[in-house]
């Protein structure tokens, strides 16, 4: 797949390098300097660039959005139209001194940017693990317990799409549901990095579900 992130920080930067490891096409955008974008890009050595917003969103099959919740408005004014885009998003609705959800019981991140771009698709993943986890979930992808991923949208191509590529960086994605359940999931997500950064055992920590019974 063609991919291309907007916001190449801690997580775009991280799963665009991991996306195009396993194979993908990937366009790095969305950073405060060009530099920062093309070294990304040249570590990789396969298939990847930087590039502009709008070249990121160009004949993309995904975007993995993974900005500041500050920063939303911003980079959707520079993809130009993302109509029948994929529109996978990690960034959670914090407030500016990422204290608090902006969103929630009645609306969730998720949903608020799908409101902005209604003619887009929206799948909310990636967002209950720390960065920090993502290198070590890759590197031990071909062993039987894999960590889960919960993810959430409307439209199930799109979610085909997310679940793709959750499998490829080494989860088991695990269906949450439509895109309101990104009420839950993000908080859920506030709770992971409580564990994460709060813990004494570091922020290398993804999570697991298992089902008991038949
Ligand atoms: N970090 C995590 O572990 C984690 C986990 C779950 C969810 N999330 C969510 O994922 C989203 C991204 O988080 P992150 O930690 O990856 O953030 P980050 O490291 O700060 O990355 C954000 C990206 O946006 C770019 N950016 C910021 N201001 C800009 C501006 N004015 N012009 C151009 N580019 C600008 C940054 O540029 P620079 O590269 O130049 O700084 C960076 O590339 C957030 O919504 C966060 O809540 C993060």
């Amino acid at each position: 797949m063609r991919i291309g992130i907007l916001g190449s920080g801690l997580m775009g930067g991280k799963l665009g390098t991991i996306f195009a490891r396993a194979g993908h096409e990937v366009i790095f955008s969305y950073a405060r300097s060009e530099q920062k974008l093309r070294q990304l890009a040249r570590d990789i050595k396969g298939k990847a660039m930087s590039g502009t917003p709008r070249e990121a969103a160009q004949e993309a099959d995904a975007l993995l959005l993974a900005v500041h919740w500050s920063r939303i408005d911003d980079v959707l004014t520079q993809t130009g139209d993302l109509s029948g885009k994929v529109i996978v998003t990690c960034s959670l609705p914090m407030n500016d001194d990422n204290t608090r959800l902006v969103f929630g019981h009645t609306s969730s991140g998720a949903e608020e940017l799908a409101k902005k771009i209604p003619m887009a698709q929206v799948v909310s993943a990636f967002n209950t693990v720390p960065s920090e986890v993502l290198f070590g979930v890759y590197e031990a992808r071909r062993k039987t317990n894999k960590p889960s991923l919960v993810y959430c949208g409307d439209d199930s191509n799109s979610k085909g799409i997310a679940a793709e590529l959750i499998r490829d960086v080494g989860f088991d994605p695990v269906d949450a549901g439509p895109l309101r359940i990104a009420r839950y999931t993000e908080p859920f997500a506030l709770l992971i990095g409580e564990l994460a950064y709060g813990g004494k055992n570091g922020p290398e920590l993804a999570y697991r579900f298992e089902q008991f019974g038949e």
